[in-house]
């Protein structure tokens, strides 16, 4: 794989990503939802992928991680008492000719840049959703949708503990849907209203917190180069005391240098006792830990690394996204960690001959139940290599009429086009050996 580390365009990720059924508009049909994609059918499994692999890392090969899957709903007092409902605005601008809102730190003008208005006074507006929860409107309870998923793990803390019985320092891991009604929005899947977040909750002894904090700035450094990034487009950038979130002591930001430049998929703060001190002063219920060996009580403090499954999924097509020269011609090539890619392995027939097809198939049902797969007869053998460069497919087999006679089949690999011959009886521990799990 080439180690350059050449930018490419953000329209020639959003094309490739509609053309090849990555990501969509929503609603396309009725002129699209603004800020609102739809992953399709190759969207779907990339993204389950990255959704897999960082449940591997954090929980599945970790003692020290369990994982949650909370509603989206919560009890209204839980954002009170993690301060959103309070605290959780940005500074809004309206533009009082053409009605456009701005949040006012992303212009620098008192005139409306989309028409050049007057700008009312900046005024907050909070970032959460609102809904109704119960038939009837008027007497329902307002309920909010999350803003981050972090707070079912607070809230939880005290189940995830005793049904466990985990010992100090120990995690709580979650994957899910947050909603943000973000004044501004855009950049394709960068920044949308509606995503999906996987937080880690790491609840540590206070005093020991700054170490933590160190270790996972680090370990979540290190985990997306082994998702594939190369480590020139990430770096990290400590914020500012301006810049931080209500709760937190501390934060660092994993930033990847997307098109539109450097910017966050991942952050890791301290917010040290904040949420569980919150919740436990307005639920009435303790919410601590008692350390058996010291014999002590104490609220745990938290270090949180919280990921953007959107953002990621982004980094990753951007970073594995080249144009090759190839047989005079040039080839669009995904070099996606092979693990990570929407599939695993393609089967061709060099053609639509019949007499391929009985080993073709035969081929295909021996490996679907084991990868990813897709079989693709159209065109010449030459377009659909292209089809699966571009795609992403680390592995095409081909069915050529030697297999008939010798029962071999070739495998080429999509980063050095190289090929081998392989008997069909060890093909498919040929290709497990290629993937590390
Ligand atoms: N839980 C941190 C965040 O959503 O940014």
């Amino acid at each position: 794989m080439p180690e350059d580390t050449k930018k490419v365009d953000m329209e020639k990720i959003v094309s490739l990503c509609k053309r090849r059924g990555f990501v969509f508009q929503s609603s396309e049909i009725y002129g699209g939802l603004a800020s609102c994609w739809d992953y399709g059918p190759l969207g779907v499994e990339l993204k389950r992928n990255i959704k897999n692999f960082w449940w591997k890392k954090v929980v599945q090969e970790r003692d020290d991680m369990v994982g949650i899957d909370a509603s989206i709903m919560m009890h209204p007092k839980v954002w009170e008492a993690s301060g959103h409902v309070a605290g959780f605005s940005d500074p809004l601008v309206e533009c009082k000719n053409c009605r456009m809102r701005f949040r006012s730190t992303d212009i620098d003008t008192t005139a409306c840049p989309n028409c050049g208005g007057q700008l009312s006074e900046p005024r907050m507006f909070n970032l959460m959703f609102k809904t109704f929860m119960g038939p009837v409107e008027e007497e329902a309870a307002i309920v909010y949708l999350r803003p981050e998923t972090a707070q079912a793990q607070f809230v939880n803390f005290e189940n995830v503990q005793s049904t466990t019985r985990k010992k100090l320092p120990f995690g709580i891991a979650q994957i899910g849907k947050s909603f943000r009604n973000e004044i501004t929005t855009g950049n394709f899947i960068f920044r949308t209203r509606e995503f999906e977040q996987m937080e880690i909750e790491y609840f540590v002894k206070p005093g020991t917190d700054q170490q933590w904090f160190d270790y996972w700035v680090n370990e979540r450094l290190n985990y997306y180069v082994s998702l594939g990034i190369k480590r020139d487009n990430l770096r990290l950038r400590e914020h500012c005391k301006e810049e931080l979130a209500h709760y937190a002591r501390g934060c660092f930001d994993v930033d990847y240098n997307f098109p539109i430049g450097w910017s966050e998929i991942e952050g890791i703060a301290n917010r040290g006792d904040y949420d569980l001190t919150q919740h436990s002063k307005f639920s009435g219920k303790t919410l601590d830990y008692f350390d058996e060996e010291k014999s002590e009580r104490y609220v745990p403090y938290v270090i949180e690394p919280s990921s953007g499954v959107d953002r990621s999924l982004l980094a990753v097509l951007c970073d594995a996204y080249d144009e090759e020269p190839a047989d005079k011609e040039t080839r669009v090539v995904l070099h996606i960690k092979p693990e990570i890619a929407p599939i695993k392995v393609a089967v061709l027939p060099l053609s639509r001959n019949a007499k391929l097809l009985p080993k073709s198939k035969e081929v295909h049902d021996m490996l679907r139940p084991h990868f990813m797969t897709q079989y693709d007869d159209a065109q010449s053998i030459g377009r659909r290599y292209r089809r699966q460069d571009e795609i992403g497919t680390p592995f095409c087999v081909t069915v050529d009429f030697d297999s008939l006679d010798d029962n071999q089949v070739t495998i080429r690999e999509r980063d050095s086009m190289q090929q081998e011959r392989v008997p069909v009886a060890e093909l498919l521990d040929r290709l497990k050996s290629k993937f590390s799990f």
